[in-house]
């Protein structure tokens, strides 16, 4: 399956082939294990002190959610966040294909799940391990009208996105659309996001700066997200670990 609409900082390692894989274990094997990616740790820590008290209140009112994971991949985030799993346990989950198959976990508070990302093959996963309700396939920096569409529908309709690893990947005007399209939905919504560093700065900067002009910021986070590849510890001399800042937004109150 092709997978060019992928960008990545020509400084950071490419991970397509993993992506675009059938299953979620070559993931786990070369980015969970090999990189030691322990970020969703840290994305479970700070969803649980800003938005899962939230959503159980939401809950306790007979409400269910619209959890949407932007650039999902394989659903890692939504295991850790939704379903309060940590960085060992999807591991456990992950670490065969028959064992990956089935999620080894329940869902924290009532939602209907949607996931968006440029593999068919992680939302096709997502889809059968129960973990996606809803799937959209789509390029995100070049969608079809109907894709675009959808997309915009799904963001304005979610009460929480997440979106980690991820918006380093998109244009700006991607970025912008999204942005729009969540924010202009009148309810409580929250949105938790993800910045790495040291890549790419300059364009987290202006990331930060879309947000900051249509949502509100709530809290946020620094942690580490996983060693630097060889590749990487070249690029940046001295280094081992790249780093997150975790930032949670939420619609403004008008
Ligand atoms: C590093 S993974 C993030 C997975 C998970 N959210 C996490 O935090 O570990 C980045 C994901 O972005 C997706 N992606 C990259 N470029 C994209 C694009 N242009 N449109 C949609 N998805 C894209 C990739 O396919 C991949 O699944």
């Amino acid at each position: 399956m092709s997978n060019s609409g992928v960008k990545t900082d020509e400084k950071k390692q490419h991970f397509d082939d993993i992506y675009v894989a059938e299953t979620p274990v070559p993931f786990k094997e070369r980015i969970l294990d090999d990189l030691e990616y322990v970020s969703d740790d840290f994305n479970r820590q700070t969803f649980d002190r800003l938005i899962l008290p939230w959503a159980k209140e939401q809950a306790s009112a007979g409400k269910q959610l619209n959890f949407l994971d932007l650039c999902a991949c394989f659903g890692n985030t939504t295991m850790a966040t939704l379903y309060g799993m940590d960085f060992q346990q999807i591991r456990e989950n992950w670490r065969d294909e028959a064992a990956c198959r089935q999620v080894n976990g329940s869902r924290r508070f009532p939602a209907h799940t949607t996931a968006i990302d440029i593999s068919a093959n992680a939302m096709a996963y997502g889809a059968s391990a129960g973990l996606f309700d809803q799937t959209i396939t789509a390029d995100l920096n070049a969608p079809t009208e109907q894709q675009q569409n959808a997309v915009n529908e799904a963001m304005a309709q979610a009460d929480i996105v997440i979106s980690t690893a991820a918006l380093v990947y998109l244009e700006p005007e991607a970025i912008q659309k999204l942005i729009d399209s969540f924010a202009q939905t009148e309810r409580e919504g929250y949105m938790l996001v993800n910045f790495l560093n040291p890549f790419a700065l300059d364009k987290a900067d202006a990331t930060k700066r879309v947000l900051l002009e249509q949502l509100e910021f709530v809290g946020s986070m620094a942690s580490r997200h996983r060693k630097l590849s060889a590749l990487e510890q070249e690029n940046y001399p001295g280094e081992e670990w790249a780093l997150l800042e975790i930032w949670v937004l939420k619609r403004p109150r008008r």
